[in-house]
């Protein structure tokens, strides 16, 4: 395989002004319910860009948990590598990628930490063994082996035994507050559709971009 000459010749859909959404919130739940009837593998994992204080970018899959007109949430560990730099720069980007509909869509903005009630409802409704997962990894530290994390885990195992598992201190969910969003279609000889909104004042104004 030489990835010189892997090449997609893009024909499925087009962007048009006319029937795309007022509210860039409302397409993007439309384009995800979109990708999930046409079984796009997790269609809700996104991309999630941030950068140290001195503007070094890092990036890393992470998954959408609810999106609504304040935001998008997605939910982490608050010491991870992400979570310091979003503590330092709480700006932000995420990037959805769908190739069977030959789409991506592009969101930037400003992270806040959820309120603590919200992070344990959605905390408590996840499986068991994530719930301990999430207690058991200091997640981005460096570990001695395989063997250290699941010795972590059995201790949280044994510490909690049958009794509900708590949300940890250190666990919880991001609201990503967007100022712009992109929408792109492929489209044939690389003449993609990008329609960008741009919030202005408490509107979003719509302009289309060059390929
Ligand atoms: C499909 C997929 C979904 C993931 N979902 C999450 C998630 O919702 N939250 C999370 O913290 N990490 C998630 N991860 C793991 C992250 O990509 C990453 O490895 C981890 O959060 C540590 O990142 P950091 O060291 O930059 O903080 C996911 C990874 C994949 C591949």
């Amino acid at each position: 395989m030489s990835v010189t000459s892997l090449r997609t010749d893009y024909a499925q859909g087009e962007l048009d002004e006319t029937t795309l959404l007022a509210s860039p919130t409302a397409q993007l739940s439309r384009w995800l319910e979109e990708a999930h009837a046409r079984g796009v593998a997790e269609p809700n994992a996104m991309t999630l860009s941030t950068a140290s204080r001195d503007g070094a970018p890092s990036s890393r899959i992470v998954l959408l948990r609810d999106v609504s007109e304040a935001g998008l949430q997605f939910f982490t560990n608050y010491e991870s590598r992400k979570g310091e730099e979003m503590r330092a720069n709480p700006r932000a980007s995420l990037l959805f990628f769908w190739p069977q509909l030959e789409r991506q869509v592009r969101v930037e903005g400003t992270v806040e930490k959820l309120p603590e009630a919200v992070s344990a409802a959605y905390f408590a409704s996840r499986p068991r063994g994530s719930q301990l997962g999430a207690w058991a990894s200091k997640q981005s530290a460096v570990i001695e082996g395989r063997d250290a994390l699941e010795a972590s885990f059995r201790d949280i195992e044994a510490r909690f035994g049958d009794a509900p598992i708590p949300l940890p201190p250190f666990w919880g969910g991001y609201l990503l507050v967007p100022r712009r969003f992109e929408f792109w279609q492929g489209r044939q000889s690389r003449l993609h559709d990008r329609i960008a909104y741009d919030l202005s004042g408490a509107e979003y104004t719509r302009s289309r971009l060059s390929p």
